[in-house]
C-alpha cells in the first residue's frame, strides 16, 4: 500500500517527485525517498524516515544545486507503509543493488523473496535492508551482469517474482528512462510535452497530463521523456489500454480546510448527488448503464452477497436492509477477510458485490474471486477507475465521489450507502418487487439525500459543541437498532480511528447478553435513536444504561423532544425514512469522532497506523 512516482524528461524532476509523492502519501506515509540518475552517470537516492513527516525532511534534504543538476533526468520516489521491515531509513524505498548502478521502489510483496534472498546472498550479495523489495535491485544486478538488456531483465522479473508488485527502477547508464513492471499492484503511465510519467495512482499526475495509460498486468514498460513502450512476459509489445479520467486536479487538494477529512465532510452533498447522477429518475425507473451485466441476468438473481473491509463493510450492513426491503430477496454480508477463507459454496443466482473505495483492498479483491470461481455473478462498487477490482468483475458500479485523501472514510462511505440503495432499486424494479407509487416514493427519498446532507452538515457547530464536552471521556459505546446498527458501528470506528479513544458498537439489545456489565458512571453511550417503528425498544434499551450510570448522546430527529428530554444530549438531524437514514445518521458521528480527535491533537487525515489502501492481509 505504498505510493510510486516516475518522471523523466521534466525541467523539475526532484521537485515533480516530491510533489508527487505529496499527493500520495494517503496511500502510506511512514517513510519516503526518490532516486535520480545523475548526468555523471550515478544514482543520486535520498530516504527519509519520520512518522509524519518523511516528505519535508526528504525536501529539506535536498540540495538546491543537486536539484539543478537533476533536470531533465529519471527519476522515481516512494512513500511506504511498511509490511515487510520496520519504517527506517534504511528500509525506506529506493533500493540499490551491491555496486549502486541502479535503484528500484516497489509496492506490493514479493512472497518468494526469502528463497530469492537466500540464493542471492548464498552468490555473493550483500543486502542492506529487511525489505523483500531489494531482492528485486539485486537479481536485476546479476541478470544485466549475465548481458541481458535493462528492459529484459526487468521482463524476466515476471517470470521470476511471485506476489504482487508494482515496481519502477532507474539505471545510472540510462539517465533518461524509467523501466517498470506490474503484477496486480496498479501503476498508469503517462506522457506529456516531451514528459514521461509514471505513478501507482492517477491523483499523482493529474496536474501534469490527462494523457494517461494503464500497464497491464504481467506486462513492463520502458518510459521516456514524451514516449514510452509496453510489452508482456514474453517481450512482446504491447497497446496500453487509455484511460480517460473525469476528476478535476482541484477535487484532489484540500480547497482551503483545515484537512482533507473536513474537506471531504463538506464535500458528502456533491459525492452522493454524483453518485446517483443520472442513475435514478423520480418515477423509480433506474439506469445503471455501465453496469453492463444483462437485465435479465439481474433480474434472476435470488439472493445477494455483500462483502467488504472496514467503513465498506458497514455500507454493506445498511445496503443489505435496501435490498430485502425493496427486492425482497434474502441479503447476507461478510467481512471480506473472513469470507475469502471460509469454504462457502455460493448458491448460484447469487449476485455477490463486493465494495471497497480503494478498489484494491487485497481481502475484498480476493473475496470477489473466490465468488467468481464458483461463477456467481459479481459486481464491485468502487471509487477508483480503473481500480484492481474493476478489472475482474462482471459488472462495475463507480461511486463518484472524487479521490478520497483522508484516511478514515467519510464521502465515499455515504457515497456507496446511496449507490447500494439505487442497486437494490434497480433489482427491485426488474423483480417488480415495488408498486409504481412505493418505486417513486423510495427514489424521491434518495433523490432528496444531498439536500438533507447540506442540511444536516449545517448543524456542524452544534455536532462539535457536544464533542468538545465528551472529549476527554473514556469509554464509548454506540447502540443501534436495524438501519441504527451499521451506523453504530461506523460511529465508533471513526473513534477508535481518529481519536484512539476505546468505542464499542453494539446492536442495542445485545447489551443485556453481556457487555451492559461494562457500564458504569462515567460510561458514554452513542445511541442512534431517528424514529423508526423500533424507536420505542431502542428508548428502552437507552433507560438500562441510564439505570447504571451512563451519560446518553442520541442521534434523533430535528424537533425531537421525547427523545431529548429522555438522553443527556442529542445530535439533531433530519427525519428520514428509515432505509435511507444511515446516510444521515452518520453525519454527526463522523463530526463528533473529528472533534474529539482535534481537541487531542491527532492527525485527523493520517491517523497512526493506518494507510489508506489495505493491500496487505
Ligand atoms: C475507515 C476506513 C477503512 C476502509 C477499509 C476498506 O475509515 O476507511 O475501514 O473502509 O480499509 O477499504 P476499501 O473501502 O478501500 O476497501
Amino acid at each position: 500500500m505504498c505510493g510510486i512516482i516516475g518522471i523523466t524528461g521534466s525541467e523539475d524532476t526532484a521537485a515533480g517527485l516530491l510533489e508527487g509523492l505529496a499527493l500520495l502519501e494517503y496511500r502510506g506515509y511512514d517513510s519516503a525517498g526518490i532516486a535520480v540518475v545523475e548526468p555523471s552517470n550515478k544514482i543520486f537516492r535520498l530516504r527519509a524516515a519520520e512518522q509524519g513527516g518523511s516528505l519535508y525532511h526528504l525536501g529539506n534534504g535536498l540540495p538546491k544545486e543537486k536539484t539543478a543538476r537533476l533536470k531533465y533526468a529519471a527519476g522515481i520516489g516512494h512513500t511506504r507503509w511498511a509490511t515487510h521491515g520496520a519504517p527506517t531509513v534504511s528500509n525506506a524505498h529506493p533500493h540499490v543493488d551491491c555496486q549502486s548502478t541502479l535503484a528500484v521502489v516497489h509496492n506490493g510483496i514479493i512472497e518468494n523473496h526469502n528463497r530469492l534472498a537466500r540464493d542471492l546472498k548464498e552468490r555473493g550479495h550483500h543486502f542492506a535492508s529487511e525489505t523483500d523489495t531489494e531482492v528485486i535491485a539485486h537479481l536485476l544486478e546479476e541478470q544485466i551482469a549475465g548481458g541481458k538488456s535493462v528492459k529484459d531483465a526487468v521482463i524476466s522479473l515476471l517470470t521470476v517474482l511471485r506476489g504482487a508488485f508494482a515496481l519502477a527502477l532507474v539505471h545510472k547508464d540510462f539517465p533518461d528512462t524509467i523501466y517498470a513492471a506490474r503484477r496486480t499492484s496498479p501503476l498508469i503511465i503517462g506522457s506529456e510535452a516531451g514528459v514521461g510519467l509514471l505513478a501507482s495512482d492517477v491523483a499523482a499526475v493529474l496536474e501534469r497530463t490527462r494523457n494517461l495509460f494503464e500497464l497491464g498486468d504481467d506486462q513492463a514498460a520502458e518510459i521516456r521523456p514524451g514516449a514510452f513502450r509496453v510489452y508482456d512476459h514474453l517481450g512482446v509489445e504491447m497497446q496500453p489500454k487509455a484511460i480517460n479520467v473525469g476528476w478535476s486536479t482541484e477535487a484532489a487538494r484540500k480547497g482551503g480546510f483545515p484537512d482533507y477529512m473536513s474537506k471531504e465532510i463538506h464535500e458528502q452533498p456533491r459525492a452522493v448527488a454524483e453518485t446517483i447522477l443520472g442513475r435514478l429518475e423520480p418515477s423509480g425507473e433506474t439506469r445503471l448503464e455501465e453496469l453492463d451485466i444483462d437485465d435479465g441476468r439481474l433480474a434472476a438473481v435470488e439472493r445477494v452477497l455483500l462483502v467488504a473491509c472496514g467503513s465498506s463493510y458497514h455500507a454493506a450492513l445498511a445496503g443489505r436492509h435496501a435490498m430485502e426491503a425493496w427486492a425482497k430477496i434474502p441479503a447476507e454480508v461478510d467481512i471480506a477477510s473472513e469470507m475469502r477463507y471460509r469454504s462457502m459454496q455460493i448458491p448460484k443466482n447469487t449476485l455477490v458485490v463486493a465494495i471497497s473505495q480503494s478498489g484494491e483492498t487485497t481481502d475484498t479483491y480476493h473475496a470477489m474471486r473466490q465468488a467468481r470461481s464458483q461463477e456467481v455473478m459479481t459486481v464491485a462498487v468502487t471509487n477508483v477507475v480503473g481500480s484492481l477490482m474493476t478489472r475482474e468483475t462482471d459488472g462495475v458500479l463507480y461511486t463518484r465521489a472524487g479521490p478520497e485523501i483522508g484516511v478514515a472514510s467519510t464521502k465515499c462511505h455515504v457515497a456507496q450507502l446511496a449507490l447500494l440503495q439505487c442497486l437494490a432499486l434497480r433489482v427491485a424494479d426488474l423483480k417488480g418487487t415495488l408498486s409504481v407509487a412505493e418505486k417513486s416514493a423510495v427514489a424521491e427519498e434518495i433523490l432528496s439525500l444531498p439536500s438533507l446532507i447540506e442540511r444536516t452538515l449545517l448543524g456542524q457547530e452544534q455536532f462539535r459543541k457536544v464533542a468538545e464536552r465528551y472529549a476527554e471521556a473514556r469509554d464509548f459505546y454506540y447502540l443501534g437498532r436495524r438501519l441504527g446498527f451499521p451506523v453504530a458501528l461506523e460511529g465508533a470506528l471513526k473513534l477508535k480511528e481518529l481519536a484512539y479513544v476505546r468505542a464499542e458498537a453494539y446492536p442495542a439489545g445485545e447489551m443485556k447478553h453481556g457487555p451492559i456489565s461494562l457500564i458504569e458512571p462515567g460510561s458514554v453511550v452513542v445511541v442512534v435513536a431517528k424514529r423508526s417503528s423500533l424507536w420505542e425498544k431502542i428508548m428502552a434499551n437507552v433507560e438500562e444504561m441510564r439505570a447504571r450510570g451512563a451519560t446518553v448522546i442520541a442521534v434523533a430527529d430535528e424537533g425531537d423532544e421525547e427523545t431529548a428530554a429522555l438522553v443527556d444530549d442529542v445530535l439533531e438531524t433530519p427525519p428520514v425514512t428509515e432505509v435511507c437514514s444511515p446516510v444521515i445518521g452518520v453525519l454527526p458521528l463522523q463530526v463528533f469522532a473529528y472533534t474529539v480527535a482535534k481537541a487531542k491533537g491527532h492527525d485527523v487525515d493520517r491517523p497512526r497506523n493506518l494507510a489508506k489502501v489495505v493491500t496487505v492481509e
